[in-house]
This record gives C-alpha cells, structure tokens and sequence, in this order.
C-alpha cells in the first residue's frame, strides 16, 4: 500500500504530455502479435495492464520486444500470424485488466489452445459472462468460477463457427471479443450495435489490412469482419490517452490560477465525450494543432480555471465518457448548481463499482452526493474548496478512482488521502510526477 495526502497549494501551470492511449496500445500489441511479420509501436502505454497484454502474448509466442532508441522508446512485436497462437504453458495472470482479458479470451476461442485467465482481486470480481455467452456460440469452451467468473479455462476451437451478435450491453470489450475470435474463422462475422461505442478495434483492424466493413442501418452499426483474416504488420504511433488527460483537465478547471496544455491528446469522437461536457458546463478547453497521429484525431488541450455551472448529461453521450465519471463527478462537486448524471450502470462493473465508490468518497470529504440505481445527483460549491476529511479514501484497486480523488484534493481545504496510490500504475505510472511537476511553482 501506498497511501498519499493530496492538498490545495498552487495552482497548475505548464505544458505536459499524458501517455499512450490504453486501449489502442493494448490493440497495437494483440493485432502485431497476430500479423505475419514485424509491426513496431512508438508512444505506446507502458502501464501494468498494457504489460499484461504483452506478457500473456509472449505466452502464446510471438515474440515482443522494447526498444530503446536515440530519440524514442519503440516495442518490435514479431507476429505469429492469425490462428497461430500457441498453448502457454502456465495459467496467464492479467492482472486488473478487464479489457487484456476480455480482448484475448476473444482471440484465443477461435484458436486450438486451451488457456486459463487469472486477475487480482478486483478482476476477478468483474463479469465474464458478457463474453462467454457470444463466444460459445462460436463452439469455445468454458470452464468459470461462480458468477461467471475468474479464474477461467477457455477451450479455443478450429475451427470456430462464424456468428452474428447484437450486443446488449454497450460495451467496445464484448464487440471487440467477438471480432476478435472472427479473425481465425473462416466466413462473416457480424456485431450489430445498437449504441456506437470506441471504435478502435475496427479503425486498427482495417489499418492491419482485415477485409472490415461498417455499416448503418436504422440507427444501428453493423460491423462484419471476413476471416481467416491476414493482418499486415504496421508501424504505429499511439496517441495520447484521452481518459489520462481527464484528470488534469477537471483539475486546472477547479484550482483557480491554472493555465495547462496536454500536447496529443487523442480525440476520436467515440472517446471524447467528457471535453465536450465540460465545455457546456463553461469548462474554458481549447483544442490547437488538430492533425492526426495513428490513424486518431489528436490536438493539444488548453485548459484554463473555469467557473462552471452544473449539468443534466444526456444519456446518449455516456459512452463515449463511460471511463470519465469519476472525473466528472469531481468537476460536478466544484460546479455551481445541480449535475445530474443517468444511464451509468455500467459503472458499477468497472475496476470498482465506481458510482457507489465515488459517491462515498465525495460525500466523505464534504460534498453533496445522491447516489442512485443507476446515476448520480451532485450539487456544487460554485467553486469553493470542499472541506477534505480525515481518514482515508479506499481506491479498491482502481486506478480511476484514486486519480479522481487525487484531483479533488487539490481543491479541498483539509486535503484528501488516498489510501494506496498504487493501482495508478495500471494505466497512468506518471500520474503523480506530472501533477507535480505542474504544481510546483517555478
Ligand atoms: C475499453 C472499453 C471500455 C472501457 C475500458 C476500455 C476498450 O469497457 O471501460 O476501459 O479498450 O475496449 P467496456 O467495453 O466494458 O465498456
């Protein structure tokens, strides 16, 4: 465990870079793994959960390795080719990554191998059955604990029926776990999805020359994948976490005085919900030098101290923020008026069940929290510091929460301690440095 107290002091100033995006360094991993040849990645996350990925992939055998170069740390994976994954040889530990898991229990039931998935505490509580119900339907095997749950054996198959799914819950992991176990089965695979979630897994597929097409049809996307797909090897620069950049985004909101810019913060419209609701709130958020990196709409933020108003977040757009609650919920603690946010179930299935932990942790330290079944009711201080508490903030293992309580000890009089900053390792190592780096006054 490792607890810190985060207190008001000055304000953020500066110009930082947050790292690679999450989900598409874990992509650029499993697909370069997957294509015949040698892809290399640049910009990639080298967070514990990422790690994971490539730890369970030189596993199964391709062989991954990174790179120190002049300028520029770059990962060389030499790919097996699709439906040459091999059996590994012990159980494959995942660690607190829900979507290392799921992204490769896709992959390996259309392949001959049996694999057994572990996680940690928080991974193992999570639901599986989201994707062993489509997988099964391809003819892969399981074996889960209680709940469907992990620790897990999955029986690959070889061949795997190709089928059509139509997601019930808007998740990108289900879609991208079905696709996934499409590459190595002869015929179409088709996703049908209801509500457009991250799109990453089709962008890079196509990039990776899969025969992919997306179509929309009465509202609906239909994604169809050809296999027995062969994926190129690519050379790939990731973009900046949009979900990473979340955090000082709400802070220099909230601490008056800050000034920031994040330099290539990734924007695909299907991960930027948050920016655009922080700028109805009044949330000042520039976007400059909008290009693209990776295939990915990318631009540097200007984020400057904002009063902002509360807000009734639309439904519709939780998607494509459905990582960024925690965030908003600290920004809504700041707001003046009422936040009221609906539609988030989800969230109780994520590294904790975040809207319980956050309302918690937010009325602990003196905000106005109503937690309900499946949102969040949040009045403001219309910008005054929230008093803080003694006693500890329990993260739960999950990383998002202790950033999020992180930032909103910076806008708090008695300060917040986290109980153990140590899951901010799964997805962001340099948190804390950078928000030093941008709190120190010189
Ligand atoms: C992810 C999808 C989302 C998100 C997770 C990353 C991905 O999960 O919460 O952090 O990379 O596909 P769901 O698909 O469960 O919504």
């Amino acid at each position: 465990m490792r607890p810190r107290r985060f207190i008001s002091g000055n304000p953020l100033t500066g110009r930082i870079r947050v790292p690679g995006d999450k989900s598409i360094s874990h992509r650029s991993l499993m697909f370069g793994a997957l294509a015949v040849g040698e892809s290399r990645v640049t910009g990639l996350l080298e967070g514990e959960d990422v790690i994971a990925t490539a730890d369970a992939l030189r596993a199964m055998g391709a062989k991954i390795e990174r790179r120190q170069n002049a300028d520029a740390v770059e990962w060389v994976i030499h790919g097996v080719g699709v439906g040459g994954l091999q059996q590994p040889e012990n159980a494959v530990d995942m660690g607190n990554s829900g979507t290392a898991v799921r992204l490769l229990m896709g992959l390996v039931a259309s392949h001959p191998v049996e694999v057994r998935f572990v996680g940690d505490a928080s991974l193992s509580s999570r639901p599986m059955g989201r994707v062993i119900t489509p997988l099964s339907e391809t003819g892969a095997q399981f074996e889960a604990s209680e709940g469907g749950r992990l620790p897990l054996t999955l029986r690959g198959i070889c061949p795997a029926i190709p089928i059509t799914y139509r997601l019930p819950v808007a998740s990108a992991q289900v879609k991208s776990a079905v696709l996934l176990a499409g590459l190595n089965t002869a015929g179409i695979t088709k996703v049908i999805e209801p509500v457009p979630t991250r799109d990453h897994t089709e962008r890079m597929l196509k990039g990776f020359g899969a025969d992919l097409q997306v179509e929309e049809v009465d509202g609906e996307r239909i994604i169809s994948l050809r296999g027995e797909a062969e994926l190129s090897p690519q050379i790939i620069d990731v973009p900046g976490d949009p979900s990473s950049a979340a955090f000082f985004v709400v802070a220099a909101l909230i601490v008056p005085g800050s000034e920031i810019t994040i330099e290539n913060v990734g924007l695909n419209p299907t991960r930027a919900g948050l920016f655009e609701v922080l700028r109805k709130m009044g949330g000042q958020i520039v976007e400059e030098n909008r290009r693209e990196v990776g295939g990915e709409p990318v631009a540097d933020l200007r984020i400057r101290h904002s009063p902002l108003k509360g807000i009734t977040v639309d439904p519709a757009i939780v998607p494509s923020m459905v990582d960024e609650f925690p965030a908003l919920f600290v920004a809504a603690a700041f707001a003046e008026g009422t936040t009221i946010a609906t539609g988030l179930e989800e969230l109780r299935v994520k590294e904790s069940d975040r809207l319980a932990v956050m309302a918690e942790a937010l009325a602990h330290i003196g905000a106005n929290v109503e937690e309900q079944g499946d949102g969040i009711t949040i009045t403001g201080t219309a910008g005054e510091y929230l008093p803080g508490a003694e006693g500890s903030i329990k993260t739960h293992l999950d990383h998002r929460i202790a950033m999020s309580m992180a930032i909103a000890g910076l806008g708090s009089q008695s300060g917040v301690e986290i109980d153990d900053t140590s899951p901010i390792g799964t997805s962001f190592p340099d948190f804390e440095q950078l928000l030093d780096q941008l709190t120190s006054a010189d």
